[in-house]
């Protein structure tokens, strides 16, 4: 029988993970696990993340998966090596893939944004200056995007307003942007309206090592699995599924038998 890749997130955001990795590897079987009765996952304690990251984990190790990908930069500035080095199962995050490309490249000046932890932790800054400490990176934390992708109602202007004030934060002389928070490139197509800069997914290089580090299902088989659960707003996150991955989703919901914090 095929194991699952397991995913998680606070919300809606690591669907844009779980997008790609349906284009690039289509035979595989997902388990995709959003915590929307916790989300903002960003403006939590260390403390916080790390009891919710273990109840997740707990309940994603149950479908025996062949690998589980933290799809969520904040919980993967945190706790992931932590993680790494107890469960048996591969685990990935969002961060070292990407600053290591970046280290590599022949950027001399880049800005990240991203949420409050993950921009206080400078986890990025961290990962490639460990590669290129020559490299000025800078961590714009943006906690009001989150809550205004989660919402879906905003419109045009009230988005407009938002991603801008973020924008006048950025220097104007960085040469690429890292969408640091998985909830971002469902706004990229409006990020790109409103500026020149480089837009950079962490998915993509994320989905690069993973292809080199994961023993794949073979296709032909049975059709895959794709199961989607929430912790809360079950309604919202089908419809978004539904317009997002193009598809006609069910979505499943669960109780990890917690006090929200
Ligand atoms: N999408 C997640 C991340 O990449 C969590 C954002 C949040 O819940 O604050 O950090």
């Amino acid at each position: 029988m095929n194991k699952p890749i397991c995913l998680f997130d606070s919300g809606i955001g690591g669907l844009t993970v779980l997008k790609k990795l349906l284009e690039k590897f289509p035979d595989e079987d997902y388990i995709y696990l959003a915590d929307l009765a916790r989300v903002p996952f960003g403006d939590k304690t260390k403390e916080e993340i790390n009891s919710i990251v273990n109840e997740i984990v707990k309940w994603l190790v149950k479908f025996d998966p062949k690998t589980i990908i933290m799809a969520c930069n904040t919980s993967s500035a945190l706790v992931l090596t932590e993680y790494q080095n107890k469960l048996n199962v591969p685990i990935y995050g969002m961060i070292e893939s990407c600053a290591k490309e970046i280290a590599n490249s022949k950027y001399k000046r880049i800005s990240v944004w991203a949420t409050n932890l993950v921009a206080n932790s400078a986890a990025y800054k961290k990962a490639v200056q460990k590669t290129n400490n020559s490299l000025e990176v800078e961590e714009i934390a943006c906690p009001k995007l989150v809550p205004m992708i989660e919402d879906l109602n905003y419109d045009n202007d009230e988005k407009e307003n938002i991603i801008r004030e973020y924008l006048e934060k950025t220097s104007k002389d960085s040469e690429a942007l890292i969408l640091g928070c998985t909830h971002y490139p469902i706004i990229q197509d409006k990020l790109s309206e409103l500026t020149k800069v480089h837009l950079i997914d962490p998915a993509v290089s994320l989905i690069n090592e993973f292809s080199r580090g994961v023993v794949r299902n073979a296709s032909g088989g049975a059709k895959p699995q794709i199961s989607l659960y929430t912790t809360a707003q079950a309604d919202k996150m089908r419809r978004f599924a539904n317009l997002y991955l193009c598809g006609d989703f069910k979505v499943n919901l669960i109780s990890l038998n917690t006090v929200a914090v």
